[in-house]
Protein backbone atom coordinates (compact mmCIF):
# COMPACT_ATOMS: atom_id res chain seq x y z
CA UNK A 1 0.00 0.00 0.00
CA UNK A 2 1.51 3.29 -1.15
CA UNK A 3 0.86 6.98 -2.07
CA UNK A 4 2.15 8.69 -5.15
CA UNK A 5 3.01 12.53 -4.66
CA UNK A 6 2.80 14.35 -7.72
CA UNK A 7 5.16 17.33 -6.38
CA UNK A 8 6.97 17.60 -3.33
CA UNK A 9 4.94 18.93 -0.31
CA UNK A 10 5.71 20.29 2.96
CA UNK A 11 8.09 17.89 5.56
CA UNK A 12 5.16 17.79 7.40
CA UNK A 13 3.02 16.15 5.35
CA UNK A 14 5.83 13.70 4.42
CA UNK A 15 6.49 12.80 8.64
CA UNK A 16 2.46 12.14 8.73
CA UNK A 17 2.54 9.18 6.29
CA UNK A 18 6.16 8.45 7.64
CA UNK A 19 4.31 8.15 11.36
CA UNK A 20 1.58 5.93 10.17
CA UNK A 21 3.73 3.55 8.41
CA UNK A 22 2.61 4.46 4.89
CA UNK A 23 5.34 4.00 2.01
CA UNK A 24 5.27 7.14 -0.80
CA UNK A 25 7.04 8.12 -3.62
CA UNK A 26 7.46 11.85 -5.12
CA UNK A 27 7.29 12.50 -9.08
CA UNK A 28 9.20 15.70 -9.06
CA UNK A 29 11.23 16.91 -6.36
CA UNK A 30 12.13 20.33 -7.03
CA UNK A 31 9.49 22.49 -6.03
CA UNK A 32 9.64 24.75 -9.23
CA UNK A 33 8.89 22.26 -11.78
CA UNK A 34 5.75 20.83 -13.20
CA UNK A 35 5.95 16.68 -13.78
CA UNK A 36 5.33 15.26 -16.91
CA UNK A 37 1.98 14.25 -17.92
CA UNK A 38 3.26 10.34 -18.57
CA UNK A 39 5.01 10.44 -14.97
CA UNK A 40 1.93 11.12 -13.19
CA UNK A 41 0.02 7.90 -15.06
CA UNK A 42 3.00 5.71 -14.52
CA UNK A 43 3.01 7.24 -10.69
CA UNK A 44 -1.02 6.27 -10.48
CA UNK A 45 -0.78 2.45 -11.93
CA UNK A 46 2.12 1.80 -9.39
CA UNK A 47 0.53 3.46 -6.13
CA UNK A 48 -2.62 2.80 -4.62
CA UNK A 49 -3.54 6.87 -3.74
CA UNK A 50 -2.51 9.55 -6.13
CA UNK A 51 -2.00 12.56 -3.81
CA UNK A 52 -1.91 15.74 -6.29
CA UNK A 53 -1.14 19.60 -5.96
CA UNK A 54 -4.05 22.01 -7.92
CA UNK A 55 -1.00 22.17 -11.03
CA UNK A 56 -2.15 18.44 -11.88
CA UNK A 57 -4.88 17.50 -14.46
CA UNK A 58 -6.49 14.40 -12.40
CA UNK A 59 -9.19 13.73 -15.39
CA UNK A 60 -10.76 10.70 -16.30
CA UNK A 61 -7.02 9.30 -17.81
CA UNK A 62 -5.44 10.11 -14.79
CA UNK A 63 -9.05 8.03 -12.81
CA UNK A 64 -9.03 4.96 -14.54
CA UNK A 65 -4.99 4.51 -14.99
CA UNK A 66 -5.27 2.12 -12.33
CA UNK A 67 -8.40 0.03 -11.86
CA UNK A 68 -7.34 -0.62 -7.89
CA UNK A 69 -6.86 2.94 -6.93
CA UNK A 70 -8.11 4.25 -3.73
CA UNK A 71 -8.47 7.43 -3.92
CA UNK A 72 -7.20 11.10 -4.52
CA UNK A 73 -5.93 13.12 -2.13
CA UNK A 74 -5.96 17.33 -3.39
CA UNK A 75 -3.78 19.48 -1.76
CA UNK A 76 -6.01 22.45 -2.30
CA UNK A 77 -9.21 23.76 -0.94
CA UNK A 78 -9.80 24.11 -4.81
CA UNK A 79 -10.92 20.77 -7.14
CA UNK A 80 -11.71 22.32 -10.18
CA UNK A 81 -8.52 20.36 -11.45
CA UNK A 82 -9.98 17.02 -10.14
CA UNK A 83 -12.65 15.71 -12.83
CA UNK A 84 -15.35 15.07 -9.63
CA UNK A 85 -18.10 13.60 -12.30
CA UNK A 86 -15.70 11.26 -13.30
CA UNK A 87 -14.69 10.22 -9.80
CA UNK A 88 -17.68 10.01 -8.56
CA UNK A 89 -18.73 7.40 -11.79
CA UNK A 90 -15.70 5.26 -10.33
CA UNK A 91 -16.11 5.17 -7.05
CA UNK A 92 -13.05 7.02 -6.44
CA UNK A 93 -13.04 9.28 -3.13
CA UNK A 94 -11.36 12.56 -3.58
CA UNK A 95 -10.27 14.66 -0.31
CA UNK A 96 -9.33 18.45 -0.37
CA UNK A 97 -8.09 20.89 2.44
CA UNK A 98 -10.98 23.14 3.41
CA UNK A 99 -10.95 25.10 6.62
CA UNK A 100 -6.93 25.57 7.39
CA UNK A 101 -6.21 28.60 4.42
CA UNK A 102 -9.29 30.43 5.44
CA UNK A 103 -7.37 32.70 7.31
CA UNK A 104 -4.22 32.56 5.28
CA UNK A 105 -6.09 33.92 2.27
CA UNK A 106 -8.74 36.57 3.73
CA UNK A 107 -5.44 37.98 4.70
CA UNK A 108 -3.90 38.08 1.55
CA UNK A 109 -7.21 39.32 0.39
CA UNK A 110 -7.31 42.64 2.03
CA UNK A 111 -3.04 42.65 1.38
CA UNK A 112 -4.31 43.35 -1.93
CA UNK A 113 -7.06 45.01 -1.24
CA UNK A 114 -5.05 47.61 0.56
CA UNK A 115 -2.19 47.91 -1.89
CA UNK A 116 -4.26 48.70 -5.10
CA UNK A 117 -5.98 51.03 -3.05
CA UNK A 118 -2.92 52.68 -1.80
CA UNK A 119 -0.76 51.86 -5.03
CA UNK A 120 2.03 50.28 -2.62
CA UNK A 121 3.57 48.45 -5.72
CA UNK A 122 3.73 51.48 -7.07
CA UNK A 123 5.42 53.43 -4.83
CA UNK A 124 7.63 50.84 -3.75
CA UNK A 125 9.21 50.61 -7.53
CA UNK A 126 9.37 54.62 -7.00
CA UNK A 127 11.49 54.42 -4.16
CA UNK A 128 13.74 51.62 -5.52
CA UNK A 129 13.94 53.32 -8.79
CA UNK A 130 15.61 56.22 -6.83
CA UNK A 131 12.59 58.45 -8.12
CA UNK A 132 11.95 59.97 -4.14
CA UNK A 133 12.90 63.16 -4.23
CA UNK A 134 10.76 65.64 -2.59
CA UNK A 135 7.28 64.80 -0.53
CA UNK A 136 4.45 66.42 -2.55
CA UNK A 137 0.73 66.87 -1.55
CA UNK A 138 -0.28 64.88 -4.75
CA UNK A 139 2.20 62.06 -4.67
CA UNK A 140 1.11 58.65 -5.63
CA UNK A 141 -2.00 59.69 -4.08
CA UNK A 142 -5.04 56.50 -3.71
CA UNK A 143 -8.19 56.09 -2.45
CA UNK A 144 -9.58 55.39 1.14
CA UNK A 145 -10.66 52.23 2.15
CA UNK A 146 -12.64 53.02 5.63
CA UNK A 147 -15.12 56.20 5.74
CA UNK A 148 -11.35 58.31 5.82
CA UNK A 149 -11.75 62.23 5.14
CA UNK A 150 -14.81 62.38 3.43
CA UNK A 151 -16.38 60.45 6.18
CA UNK A 152 -18.57 58.24 3.37
CA UNK A 153 -18.24 54.50 4.20
CA UNK A 154 -17.09 52.35 1.26
CA UNK A 155 -19.00 48.97 -0.01
CA UNK A 156 -17.14 46.11 -0.17
CA UNK A 157 -19.11 43.20 -2.10
CA UNK A 158 -17.88 39.75 -1.48
CA UNK A 159 -19.17 37.26 -4.36
CA UNK A 160 -19.04 34.05 -2.90
CA UNK A 161 -19.89 33.29 0.85
CA UNK A 162 -18.16 30.29 1.75
CA UNK A 163 -15.51 30.22 4.87
CA UNK A 164 -13.39 32.54 3.02
CA UNK A 165 -16.08 35.41 2.11
CA UNK A 166 -16.73 35.00 5.56
CA UNK A 167 -13.56 35.64 7.04
CA UNK A 168 -12.85 38.59 4.60
CA UNK A 169 -16.05 40.14 5.60
CA UNK A 170 -14.82 39.57 9.61
CA UNK A 171 -12.07 41.99 8.65
CA UNK A 172 -13.97 44.52 7.21
CA UNK A 173 -15.56 45.29 9.98
CA UNK A 174 -12.25 46.81 11.26
CA UNK A 175 -12.04 49.16 8.45
CA UNK A 176 -15.74 50.59 8.91
CA UNK A 177 -17.31 49.28 5.51
CA UNK A 178 -20.52 48.06 4.37
CA UNK A 179 -20.31 44.67 2.98
CA UNK A 180 -23.08 42.90 1.16
CA UNK A 181 -22.65 39.37 -0.99
CA UNK A 182 -24.05 37.02 -3.02
CA UNK A 183 -23.47 33.47 -3.36
CA UNK A 184 -25.47 30.81 -3.00
CA UNK A 185 -28.59 29.69 -1.22
CA UNK A 186 -27.14 27.77 1.51
CA UNK A 187 -24.94 30.70 2.13
CA UNK A 188 -27.59 33.04 3.12
CA UNK A 189 -27.59 31.68 6.84
CA UNK A 190 -23.94 32.62 6.91
CA UNK A 191 -24.79 36.62 5.60
CA UNK A 192 -27.15 36.82 8.01
CA UNK A 193 -25.01 35.50 10.65
CA UNK A 194 -22.17 38.09 9.70
CA UNK A 195 -24.99 40.65 9.31
CA UNK A 196 -23.82 41.22 5.62
CA UNK A 197 -26.73 42.54 3.14
CA UNK A 198 -27.38 39.40 0.65
CA UNK A 199 -27.22 41.22 -2.56
CA UNK A 200 -28.35 39.63 -6.43
CA UNK A 201 -24.94 39.76 -8.54
CA UNK A 202 -25.71 42.70 -10.74
CA UNK A 203 -26.72 44.36 -7.81
CA UNK A 204 -23.72 44.26 -5.97
CA UNK A 205 -21.57 45.08 -8.91
CA UNK A 206 -23.19 48.08 -9.34
CA UNK A 207 -23.06 49.22 -5.39
CA UNK A 208 -19.95 47.84 -4.68
CA UNK A 209 -16.76 49.94 -4.37
CA UNK A 210 -14.25 46.91 -3.97
CA UNK A 211 -15.44 43.10 -5.73
CA UNK A 212 -13.39 40.66 -4.06
CA UNK A 213 -14.11 36.48 -5.85
CA UNK A 214 -14.40 33.92 -3.53
CA UNK A 215 -16.39 31.29 -5.44
CA UNK A 216 -15.70 27.66 -6.62
CA UNK A 217 -13.99 27.21 -10.08
CA UNK A 218 -17.24 25.38 -11.99
CA UNK A 219 -18.64 25.95 -15.39
CA UNK A 220 -21.46 28.27 -14.17
CA UNK A 221 -18.61 30.77 -12.41
CA UNK A 222 -15.99 30.79 -15.52
CA UNK A 223 -15.70 34.31 -16.87
CA UNK A 224 -18.59 35.25 -14.07
CA UNK A 225 -17.08 38.66 -14.49
CA UNK A 226 -16.86 39.70 -18.33
CA UNK A 227 -16.74 42.70 -20.22
CA UNK A 228 -20.54 43.36 -19.64
CA UNK A 229 -19.78 42.93 -15.33
CA UNK A 230 -16.98 45.48 -15.82
CA UNK A 231 -19.46 47.65 -17.40
CA UNK A 232 -21.49 47.38 -14.72
CA UNK A 233 -19.50 48.31 -11.71
CA UNK A 234 -18.12 51.64 -10.86
CA UNK A 235 -15.45 53.31 -12.60
CA UNK A 236 -13.71 53.97 -9.29
CA UNK A 237 -14.42 50.44 -8.59
CA UNK A 238 -11.60 47.97 -7.92
CA UNK A 239 -11.52 44.29 -8.05
CA UNK A 240 -9.42 41.58 -5.95
CA UNK A 241 -9.42 37.71 -7.30
CA UNK A 242 -7.79 35.31 -4.73
CA UNK A 243 -10.56 32.20 -6.21
CA UNK A 244 -9.83 30.89 -9.11
CA UNK A 245 -8.24 32.74 -12.36
CA UNK A 246 -10.82 31.64 -15.10
CA UNK A 247 -13.90 33.33 -12.73
CA UNK A 248 -12.16 36.58 -14.90
CA UNK A 249 -12.23 36.77 -18.41
CA UNK A 250 -8.71 38.44 -18.20
CA UNK A 251 -8.43 40.04 -21.42
CA UNK A 252 -11.41 41.79 -21.17
CA UNK A 253 -10.02 42.83 -17.74
CA UNK A 254 -6.97 43.87 -19.43
CA UNK A 255 -9.23 46.78 -21.65
CA UNK A 256 -10.95 47.93 -18.63
CA UNK A 257 -8.22 48.62 -16.47
CA UNK A 258 -6.58 50.67 -19.32
CA UNK A 259 -9.87 51.86 -20.70
CA UNK A 260 -10.67 52.99 -16.95
CA UNK A 261 -13.68 50.81 -16.76
CA UNK A 262 -12.42 50.04 -13.50
CA UNK A 263 -9.39 52.58 -11.31
CA UNK A 264 -7.20 49.14 -10.34
CA UNK A 265 -7.22 45.05 -9.70
CA UNK A 266 -5.43 43.12 -7.36
CA UNK A 267 -4.95 39.22 -8.74
CA UNK A 268 -3.78 36.43 -6.89
CA UNK A 269 -4.99 34.17 -9.60
CA UNK A 270 -4.72 33.57 -13.13
CA UNK A 271 -6.58 32.18 -16.28
CA UNK A 272 -4.19 30.11 -17.83
CA UNK A 273 -1.59 30.15 -14.64
CA UNK A 274 1.49 30.90 -14.72
CA UNK A 275 0.89 32.64 -17.95
CA UNK A 276 -1.22 35.92 -17.77
CA UNK A 277 -2.98 37.65 -20.75
CA UNK A 278 -1.03 39.82 -22.82
CA UNK A 279 -0.66 43.41 -21.52
CA UNK A 280 -1.44 42.88 -17.90
CA UNK A 281 2.05 43.42 -16.39
CA UNK A 282 2.47 46.42 -17.96
CA UNK A 283 -0.85 48.31 -16.65
CA UNK A 284 0.30 50.32 -13.48
CA UNK A 285 -3.43 49.92 -12.16
CA UNK A 286 -2.60 45.94 -11.31
CA UNK A 287 -1.22 44.20 -7.97
CA UNK A 288 -0.28 41.01 -9.28
CA UNK A 289 1.01 37.66 -7.12
CA UNK A 290 1.79 34.16 -8.06
CA UNK A 291 -1.17 32.49 -6.38
CA UNK A 292 0.50 32.46 -2.63
CA UNK A 293 -3.64 33.09 -1.07
CA UNK A 294 -2.56 29.81 1.27
CA UNK A 295 1.53 30.87 1.12
CA UNK A 296 2.12 30.93 4.87
CA UNK A 297 4.06 28.18 6.26
CA UNK A 298 1.73 27.56 9.11
CA UNK A 299 -0.61 27.06 6.40
CA UNK A 300 1.28 24.97 4.32
CA UNK A 301 2.08 22.59 7.08
CA UNK A 302 -1.42 22.24 8.07
CA UNK A 303 -2.53 21.83 4.45
CA UNK A 304 0.04 19.13 3.83
CA UNK A 305 -0.72 17.18 6.65
CA UNK A 306 -4.44 17.51 6.29
CA UNK A 307 -4.06 15.64 2.72
CA UNK A 308 -1.41 13.16 4.42
CA UNK A 309 -3.84 12.35 6.69
CA UNK A 310 -6.89 11.80 3.70
CA UNK A 311 -4.78 9.53 1.75
CA UNK A 312 -3.82 7.44 4.93
CA UNK A 313 -7.54 7.23 5.58
CA UNK A 314 -8.15 6.34 1.86
CA UNK A 315 -5.71 3.47 2.19
CA UNK A 316 -7.49 2.40 5.43
CA UNK A 317 -10.44 1.89 3.24
C1 LIG B 1 -6.47 26.21 -2.84
O1 LIG B 1 -6.21 25.55 -1.85
O2 LIG B 1 -7.40 25.95 -3.58
C2 LIG B 1 -5.61 27.42 -3.12
O3 LIG B 1 -5.81 27.95 -4.35
C3 LIG B 1 -4.15 27.12 -2.89
O4 LIG B 1 -3.99 27.03 -1.55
Amino acid sequence: MSVFITRKIPEAGLERLRAAGVAFEIGEMDGEKAIARDDVLDGVRRHDVLLSLLTERVDREVLTANPQLRGVSNMAVGLDNVDLAAAEELGIPVGNTPGVLTDATADLTWALLLAAARRVPEAHDYMAGGRYSIWGPELLCGVDVGPGASGCRKTLGIVGFGRIGVAVAQRARGFDMDVVACGSPRSRDAMTAASVEPLEFDELLERSDFVSLHCPLTPSTRHLIGVEQLLRMKRSAILINTARGPVVDERALVEALRGGEIRAAGLDVFEDEPLMAPGLVELPNVVILPHIGSATHETRDRMATMAADNAIEFLRG
